[in-house]
């Protein structure tokens, strides 16, 4: 039997304890230490049993894990796991990752010279309805994609901003949370060609947008938009729809995704089908509606079990660094054009 692929979790934050909470299910793994400077992380490694470090290099320097697990704040994820690969060691890097292209770019090069596996945590490319989503696209249950409508919009509690940073630039809702709606819909969708973008901050008057709209042309030619706030008492979301995080009260019934094409429509996360009993119908004839749902599972999970196997050269990786820096540039375009007032191409990460 293989022994189980010791794991080190750098990070140990809210996202870090989702991870290891998840990894408790994964047989072919085990947490071997923890890095966090926060004093709250040694009484967790305890709970572990594991050693804890505040340094992660004198983690990866004493302990040697076989893979790496980085949930640290953003401006640290390509310096961290910089520090891994050179050292060999295998790495799933939450999202994003990077936060300036000129990281980003670093980060492609040390992985392309080095050649260490490297898993980018975009976790809900993971979830069994985004992979059937991509399965009925890709098999034509639509026919030609038209128009996709996404929709991001659910209400934030004011104590969500009491932490000073959530307030100020470089946190907002587009790197924070629409980076995985653009995500998936390049992921489902195909590459971006050109973006148009509006956001406003009127709402809460912090310095980052509370609302946005993007509208986005793709490569193959379909259309999309993209409708954002963390303002409003709406439940069209991915959050609330999916059902995918229990700490949110799930609206099961309602979409976040209506992707449109000439032959159907299918909408997410209820997997609805809408298609014409017979070619050559129109507004006239009702359209027939199925369920193609899969069968739920915990995306989370599923990426650890994937990661392993990443780890291990086994399989290549779902969101490898230069997919992860296309969705960073994706975003970085619609901030571009949000400020600019004119369309915007998303620049491809050159390895630097
Ligand atoms: N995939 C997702 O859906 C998702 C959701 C939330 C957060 N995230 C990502 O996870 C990461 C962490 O976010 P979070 O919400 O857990 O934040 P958090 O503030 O709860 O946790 C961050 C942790 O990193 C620790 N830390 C700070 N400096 C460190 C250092 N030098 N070395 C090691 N640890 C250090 C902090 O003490 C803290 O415990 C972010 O990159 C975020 O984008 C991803």
């Amino acid at each position: 039997m293989v022994a189980a692929l010791r794991i080190a979790l750098i990070g140990a934050g809210n996202m870090g304890r989702q991870h290891l909470h998840h990894l408790q299910h994964v047989s072919g793994a085990q947490l071997c230490a923890l890095a966090d400077p926060d004093p709250a992380a040694a009484e967790l490694a305890a709970q572990w049993a594991v050693p804890s470090f505040a340094d992660h290099r004198q983690l990866l320097e004493t302990v040697r894990p076989e893979a790496v697990i980085v949930a640290n704040p953003n401006a640290l994820h390509v310096a961290t796991t910089l520090d891994c690969l050179a050292l060999g060691i295998p790495v799933l890097l939450e999202k994003p990752v990077g936060t300036t292209p000129d990281e980003v770019a670093q980060l492609l090069h040390a992985q392309r010279n080095l050649r260490v596996p490297l898993l980018v945590g975009h976790h809900r490319r993971h979830n069994p309805l985004i992979a059937r989503t991509r399965e009925l696209l890709r098999q034509g249950a639509i026919g030609r994609l038209v128009t996709v409508t996404a929709l991001w919009q659910l209400q934030k509690p004011d104590s969500y901003f009491e932490s000073a940073w959530r307030r100020e630039a470089g946190a907002g809702m587009l790197l924070t949370n629409l980076i995985h709606d653009l995500d998936l819909l390049r992921h489902l969708c195909g590459e971006v060609r050109q973006v148009q973008a509006f956001t406003d901050n009127a709402l809460r008057g912090y310095a980052n947008a509370d609302s946005a709209v993007i509208n986005l042309q793709f490569d193959s030619g379909a259309l999309g938009s993209l409708t954002a706030s963390d303002g409003v008492a709406a439940p069209w979301s991915w959050e609330l729809t999916s059902g995918e995080n229990p700490v949110y009260p799930h609206q099961p019934d309602q979409p976040c995704y209506l992707f449109a094409g000439a032959e159907g429509a299918l909408s997410v996360p209820q997997l609805r089908l809408w298609r014409y009993a017979e070619r050559g119908a129109g507004w006239h004839q009702p359209l027939d509606a199925q369920v193609q749902a899969p069968t739920r599972d915990e995306a989370l999970r599923l990426q650890l079990e994937h990661f392993v196997r990443v780890a291990r050269g086994e399989e290549a990786p779902l969101v490898s660094a230069e997919d992860a820096a296309r969705t960073l540039a994706l975003v970085a375009a619609v901030e571009r054009a949000a400020e600019s007032g004119t369309a915007q191409r998303p620049q491809a990460p050159v390895p630097g």
